[in-house]
């Protein structure tokens, strides 16, 4: 299996650092594409991961495919990437607003999707990250976006409210927060909402 995040900005280096702790003899089998090309090569003596020339590289030689670059960047990506990605291969997208969808549309083919809303705190094993899977995702492709979010989290939901940032998961996120705190303060380790 390969795994590749396109973007290497703040999220996608802390998504770097669950993939190289998850699989730490696999280093050959993560790769990073970003628009800068100092940040790959500071990446790749960091990490020991390959490096590759456009998203386009990383997509045809990756299974799991992580969309870690700003809403904004979308649209140009996933055109980009699109004729790289089959039905065997897994997306997963952190940008906020940008609905499965979308994504589905631009991609125009039966391939399983997950969107993920993670948060920064992850980076300090702080992170809650909520995320939502299309009906072409497998239980085996769920699993491994709860353990990689997990791994480096205090917990996750399976849930559909990460369709954009309005009032009602606003009530959603609050209460994630100040069950999270709550929990933090009570000293145990997990956050089951
Ligand atoms: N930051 C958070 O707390 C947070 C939380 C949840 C979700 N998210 C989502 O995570 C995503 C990434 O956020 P971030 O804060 O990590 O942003 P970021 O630091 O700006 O990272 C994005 C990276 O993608 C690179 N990039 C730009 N265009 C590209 C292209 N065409 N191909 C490949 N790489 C390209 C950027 O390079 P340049 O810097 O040179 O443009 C940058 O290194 C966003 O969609 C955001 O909505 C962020």
């Amino acid at each position: 299996m390969r795994y590749g995040v396109i973007g290497c900005g703040k999220m996608g280096f802390v998504i770097l650092e669950s993939l190289v702790s998850l699989f730490p003899n696999k280093h050959n089998s993560i790769f990073v594409s970003d628009i800068d090309q100092k940040k790959l090569s500071f990446i790749k003596k960091k990490f020991g991961i390959k490096i590759t020339k456009s998203n386009f590289e990383l997509t045809d030689v990756c299974d799991i495919i992580i969309l870690s670059i700003k809403p904004q960047q979308m649209v140009e990506v996933l055109d980009e990437i699109k004729d790289g990605i089959n039905k065997n291969k897994l997306i997963i997208s952190i940008a906020a607003g940008i609905k499965l969808d979308f994504i589905k549309k631009i991609i125009s083919k039966k391939v399983a999707i997950v969107r993920c809303m993670p948060n920064l705190p992850l980076k300090y094993g702080f992170g809650l990250t909520a995320f939502c899977a299309n009906c072409y995702t497998s239980d085996k492709q769920k699993t491994f976006v709860k353990k990689l979010f997990f791994f480096q989290g205090q917990g996750y939901r399976n849930c559909r409210a990460t369709n954009g940032f309005n009032n009602c998961n606003f009530r959603f996120w609050s209460c994630i927060y100040i069950l999270c705190f709550r929990d933090y303060a009570r000293n145990s380790t997990k956050v089951w909402v």
